[in-house]
Parts: structure tokens; sequence; C-alpha cells
């Protein structure tokens, strides 16, 4: 059929449709001036019937117009920016999310935790969970490895899961996760044949835990797509600082979920993800004794670093509590919005 042919009734065209809104009741002045194309926008978002998600709705788009006016925002400029985050959609895939890694080098995702997650009664902080936990870790013993043998330096960790009453958590489920001397995940190796450098205990009557691991090392976040490309635009390294990650539940407490950063590392204050919080930052004690390294089951013996850390868990109670100071905070600002 040629162009100017088109068959108007066949079958399968459907015409353009109504949502059934009526449009507004309220005068709107015509949008030809910056300021008016955000003063219609708010008004029409008024009309969201979810209040808070009218009030975040409508916060946004005074932010964002903001943004436009303040940069007086090139038309080049923001056809880059659509182009970018187009890609950063299209590089997801169903194991790696590029926009979680975005909202991650944007400081976006420790910003939500930190509202999220208030301290409190010395209960352990959250860091970023990353994308390399899997489910499938294997069940280990109170006091086994984590780790294939013959890989970095040796690593004991050790503590115990504690209520803020410093009251022991028996049972509570630990998982826990690191990169290998080479500086990878296990899901990083296109031969996985079984996970490795991961596992999962449970803490003992008296709360305490301990397995063997390595000492982690730095290693560099992926690079080769649009977040590489934005942290290479911004003049920022891609190195984690060294950490180990850990993911402890027992019902009726919070689950929390964390990484523990030893101290002697040169990326801490420049971690590309913002994972790293003070009470993280861990001093690995040299423990230069044969005895003591074969007792924790380490097979050569010699010498290795101990991590000793408790994990103190909040119920769900003292989260919600704690919370409500956040809420209260942001309801005051919802109240001012409203008032404007
Ligand atoms: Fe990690």
């Amino acid at each position: 059929m040629a162009h100017g042919d088109f068959d108007h009734t066949q079958d399968n065209v459907k015409p353009a449709a109504s949502n059934g809104i009526a449009p507004p009741s309220f005068p709107l002045p015509l949008p030809d001036s910056p300021d008016t194309i955000t003063a219609n926008l708010v008004l029409l978002i008024g009309q969201t019937p979810d209040p808070r998600l009218k009030f975040i709705y409508q916060l946004l788009v005074k932010h964002l117009h903001a943004f436009i006016k303040e940069s007086n925002l090139s038309t080049d400029e923001w056809m880059a920016a659509i182009q970018f985050l187009t890609r950063v959609g299209q590089a997801c895939t169903p194991v790696r999310q590029e926009m979680i890694f975005l909202s991650d080098v944007l400081g976006v995702s420790a910003l939500v935790d930190i509202l999220n997650s208030p301290v409190m009664g010395g209960a352990t902080e959250n860091s970023v969970l990353g994308p390399f936990f899997t489910e499938d870790a294997e069940d280990i013993e109170n006091g086994g490895s984590i780790a294939s043998d013959g890989k970095g330096e040796y690593m004991y960790v050790e503590g115990r899961v504690l209520t803020t009453e410093g009251e022991p958590i028996a049972g509570a489920v630990i998982n826990t996760w690191e990169a290998d001397d080479n500086g990878l995940y296990d899901t990083q190796y296109a031969d996985r044949t079984h996970p490795d450098y991961r596992g999962r205990l449970h803490s003992a009557k008296d709360g305490s835990f301990g397995f063997r691991a390595i000492v982690p090392l730095p290693y560099s976040v992926p690079v080769e797509g649009p977040i590489g490309e934005l942290l290479t635009s911004q003049g920022r390294h891609n190195i984690r600082p060294s950490h180990l990650h850990l993911m402890v539940e027992a019902p009726g407490y919070h689950e929390v979920i964390t990484s523990f950063y030893p101290d002697d590392c040169d990326y801490l204050t420049s971690d590309p993800v913002f994972g790293v919080k003070k009470s993280l930052v861990v001093k690995l004690e040299q423990v230069d004794d044969d005895v003591e390294a074969r007792k924790r089951g380490f097979p050569k013996g010699g010498s290795f670093k101990l991590l000793k850390r408790d994990i103190v868990l909040l119920t769900e109670e003292q989260l919600r509590f704690a919370r409500q100071q956040v809420i209260r905070e942001s309801e005051k600002l919802y109240l001012q919005t409203k008032n404007d």
C-alpha cells in the first residue's frame, strides 16, 4: 500500500482516546513564560488524589524546573541528558541494574538509606546492598569458611548478634559475601559453578558467630557502561573501598544490610557509591599465632587478621519509633508547601 493510501477502516486501528479525566475546572494562563509553565504544572498536579504523591510530584517539579532555570540548560545539554538516561535504561538486564548503579553514584541510594535508617541505641548502621548479593549462598557451620582455600590473606570474623540492651539474639541468620583476591565476586566469573566467597550461618545461643574469610581488597565498579562514562566525565575514580558485606535478620528484628570497611583503605572517604559510615569502619587485628590460626581452622596456620565486631539489631517497634522523627520533619515541609 502506497503512502497516502492508509486504510483507516482496518480493525486493528484504535482511535485516539481520552483517559476519561475532564479538563480542569479552574482557569490556567497560557504557558508562555518559564514561571507560568511551572505554576501551571503545580496547579495541574494539585489534582493528584493521593496527598503524599501530590506533595512529592509538586516538590519534584519545583526543584526540577528550578534546576533547569538556574542552569539555563541548553537544548543540546538536555538532549544529551535524555540520551544518557536512555542508555542507562538500555544497559539494564535481568542481572545488571544500571538504574540502581546510577542512583548509587549520585548518592541517592545512600541518602534515602540515611533518611530511612535513623541511628539509635548503638544499632548497626546500614550500608549499600550492592549488585552482588545472591540467594544461593551455602549454609556453613558457625566457625566455618565462606571462601575456598588457597586465595587471599586469611581473615577471621567474629562477634555477637545483640539487642540494643546487649541481650544475645540466638539463631539470627547471617548472610555474608565479599570479593575474592582478584577483586571480583564469584558471579562475575562466566564459568561460575557454585557460590564462593559467600555463605550463610546462624548465631549461637549466646548470639556469637564466627567464620573464616579473606582480607577484603578494594575493587572497581563496572565502567563499561553509561555510569562508567558518567564517572569519567566527572573526573571520579571507580574504586570501592575494601569491605565485607553482611545481611543479618532475626524474627521480630529489623533486618540490617551492611558492610564492614577496614580502616587502612585509601578509598574510604571517596567511595563512588557513598557506602561508608564512621561506625562501619573497623580495625583488623594482626594475629601472628600459629596455634590460634589452626584453632580457627585455617589449614596452613601461620598468621591471620581478626575482624571483631558485634551486630546490634533494632526491633521493628524501635525502628518504627525512630522513623517517626524523619516523617515528622517531612510533614512539616509538606504543611509548609500546602500553605504556600
Ligand atoms: Fe561489594
